[in-house]
């Protein structure tokens, strides 16, 4: 259905040129769902942008169901209403309602009636979620609601194809599920999309095909299971192998446990790690700061979390010197008793111990 051959995007920043896209290749079909991953500076909003021809590129072409779409005599608003898209900063008009933000593209862009528009608005909402603050005004709504009325602004163009880009960073981590679930929605209804995302986990569920992004070209593509499980080369491993690292610090007996579970849950949040998987975290953290640390100096903790084999792990370093280790603390400790039974390994060295969290 889109077909990019060879193309190329610089920049020219006063004499010095910038290739951002130095060759970009490839196929996207109808009802493909494409996450593009990948470091941050890579070109990933480049494509996307020249890919609706928000941003003109250098070279190549883009054919969308047979029609060069870089050619001089080329349709652009035609183009633009095949190609939705939803940015990171959802744009929405900010004096006009919910409903009438979903209406106005319709009526204004495809001469649709505004009783037809008004219905299609109240089904789109509806599917989003988002009836029933239909005479909100965007700033009534939060970040999460708001990046949902702009998917469905972006529907109502009935676009062949949305590309996101980065729909979920700008959002409370709080927020990201129920955008990342309509995503789900339209990927299940066959919508066809590509997503430039940081979301691993969600890239990984909801994809058909994942481009890595590297050095301005697609630098490997795959299958998930090809490019997480089993990424051939050696950056896309490296980038896939990321560690999620949250640091926290006890410096005395008067922790503040609060704001330490506080972070967990945020870092949970971001990383998709289930509430049970939070709770669980701050269970060992209590026990292990109340019931066996001694706390006699300061003990920096790391939660590190893997995002390719999703291996959790709760680190504690005493910069004091030694740990009592675990199991030489007694048999009756409850503390201890806990502790073990929501982790799956144990290991402790010196002034460090680190626990294999269950999952
Ligand atoms: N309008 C612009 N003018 C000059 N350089 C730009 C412009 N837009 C992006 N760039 C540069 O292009 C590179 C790729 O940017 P971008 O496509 O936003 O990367 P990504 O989305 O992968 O983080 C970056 O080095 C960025 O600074
Ligand atoms: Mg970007």
């Amino acid at each position: 259905m889109i077909e990019i051959r060879h193309l190329a995007k610089e920049y020219n920043n006063n004499g010095t040129v910038l290739k951002v896209l130095r060759d970009v290749n490839c196929t996207i079909r109808k009802g493909e769902v494409i996450s593009i991953i990948g470091p941050s500076g890579t070109g990933k909003s480049t494509l996307l942008r020249c890919m609706n021809r928000l941003e003109e590129p250098s070279g190549g072409q883009i054919i969308i169901d047979g029609q060069d779409i870089l050619a001089p005599d080329a349709n652009l608003p035609l183009l633009r209403r095949k190609m939705g898209m939803v940015f990171q900063s959802f744009n929405l008009f900010p004096h006009l309602t919910i409903l009438e933000n979903v209406m106005c593209g319709p009526v204004k862009l495809l001469g649709m009636s505004k009783s037809d528009a008004r219905a299609q608005a109240m089904d789109l909402l509806r599917m989003v979620g988002m009836a029933e603050k239909a005479d909100a005004m965007p700033s009534d709504l939060s970040g999460g609601q708001r990046q949902r009325v702009a998917i469905a602004r972006c529907l109502s163009m009935k676009p062949e194809i949305i590309l996101f880009d980065e729909p979920t960073s700008a959002l409370d981590p709080t927020m990201v599920s129920e955008v990342l679930s309509v995503i789900r929605r339209l990927a299940k209804q066959g919508m066809t999309m590509a997503i430039v995302t940081h979301e691993m986990k969600f890239a990984r569920n909801v994809s058909s095909r994942i481009f890595f992004m590297y050095d301005g070209i697609i630098y490997e593509d795959g299958t998930p299971d090809q490019i997480f499980g089993n990424p051939q080369k050696p950056i896309t491993q490296a980038f896939i192998n990321r560690i999620r690292t949250l640091e926290l610090t006890a410096k005395s007996r008067d922790f503040d446990l609060y704001r330490m579970n506080a972070d967990i849950e945020q870092f949970c949040q971001k990383y998709s790690l289930d509430e049970q998987v939070a709770m669980r975290l701050e269970l060992v953290l209590e026990e292990m700061l109340t019931g066996v640390l001694p706390l006699d100096g300061p003990v920096d903790i790391k939660v590190d979390y893997s995002e390719k084999n999703y291996d959790l792990f709760m680190e504690f370093v005493s910069r004091a010197g030694n740990l009592p280790a675990l199991s030489s603390v007694s048999q009756d400790n409850l503390s201890c008793k806990v502790i073990q039974g929501s982790c799956l390994d144990i290991q402790e060295t010196g002034n460090c111990i680190r626990l294999k969290i269950r999952k």
